[in-house]
C-alpha cells in the first residue's frame, strides 16, 4: 500500500534544505584537521562533483525526484581508511549542521511545505507560537519570515521533562492502587 504520508524529502524541507545541509556539513569536514586530511590536494571541481553527488545520493534515498549516478557506498569508500573516530567526527559535525540550519530564518511558505494543512492553519499555530515567545517573526514585503529562539524552547523542553516525570510518578501510584484493590 502506498504511503499517504509526505516523503522523508518534503518534510526535510526538499531539495535546498537538503543542499544547504551537504554544504554546511561539507565545508565544515574540510576545515576540520582531524578529518579534512581526506580532501587533501582534492580540485575544486572534484569536490563540486562529490558535493552534487552526495546531494543527489541524500535526495533519492528520502523518496525526494532525484536519481543517484554515483557509486555505491562501500565501494567509493573502501580503502580511504575511514576510521570509526573519523565517521564520529563526521556525526558531530552533522549535528552541528542540523542545529545551525535549525536556527536559520525560514519564509512561511517553506515551512508549509511538509504539512498537508493550509496555510492560514499553519499561520494560526505560527501565532500561537510567537505569543509564547518560542519563536520570532518579521515581514519583509509580502514575505513572512519566522525564526526559532532555541532558549525559550529550552525551558519548554525542561518544562515538559519535569512534566513528563509527574505524571509518569500519578500514573505508576495509580497502576499500583488498581493492582492492590483487584480481587
Ligand atoms: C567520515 C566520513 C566520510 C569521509 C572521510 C568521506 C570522504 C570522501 C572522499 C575523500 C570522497 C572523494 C572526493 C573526491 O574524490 O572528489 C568522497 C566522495 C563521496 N562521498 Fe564521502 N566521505 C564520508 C562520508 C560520506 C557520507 C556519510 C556520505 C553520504 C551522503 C558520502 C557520500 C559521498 C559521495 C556521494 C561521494 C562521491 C561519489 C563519487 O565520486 O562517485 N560520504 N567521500
Amino acid at each position: 500500500m502506498l504511503d499517504p504520508r509526505p516523503s522523508l524529502y518534503l518534510r526535510l524541507g526538499g531539495y535546498d534544505a537538503l543542499a544547504a545541509f551537504v554544504d554546511d556539513l561539507l565545508s565544515r569536514a574540510i576545515s576540520d584537521p582531524r578529518i579534512g586530511v581526506y580532501w587533501k590536494g582534492t580540485s575544486r571541481d572534484s569536490l563540486r562533483r562529490s558535493r552534487q553527488l552526495a546531494l543527489d545520493f541524500l535526495c533519492a534515498s528520502m523518496g525526494g525526484p532525484a536519481i543517484y549516478l554515483g557509486r555505491d557506498m562501500k565501494t567509493l569508500h573502501d580503502g580511504m581508511g575511514i576510521s570509526d573516530a573519523d565517521w564520529e567526527v563526521l556525526m558531530r559535525h552533522a549535528r552541528k549542521t542540523l542545529t545551525s540550519l535549525a536556527q536559520r530564518e525560514c519564509s512561511v511558505t517553506e515551512l508549509c511545505e511538509p504539512f498537508p494543512i493550509s496555510v492560514p492553519a499553519i499561520s494560526r499555530h505560527l501565532r500561537v507560537l510567537e505569543s509564547a515567545g518560542l519563536i520570532t517573526r518579521r515581514k519583509a514585503g509580502r514575505v513572512h519570515y519566522c525564526r526559532m529562539r532555541p532558549n525559550e524552547l529550552q525551558h519548554a523542553a525542561d518544562w515538559m521533562v519535569q512534566q513528563r516525570a509527574f505524571w509518569y510518578q500519578q500514573l505508576d501510584s495509580l497502576a499500583r492502587y488498581l493492582d492492590e484493590e483487584e480481587p
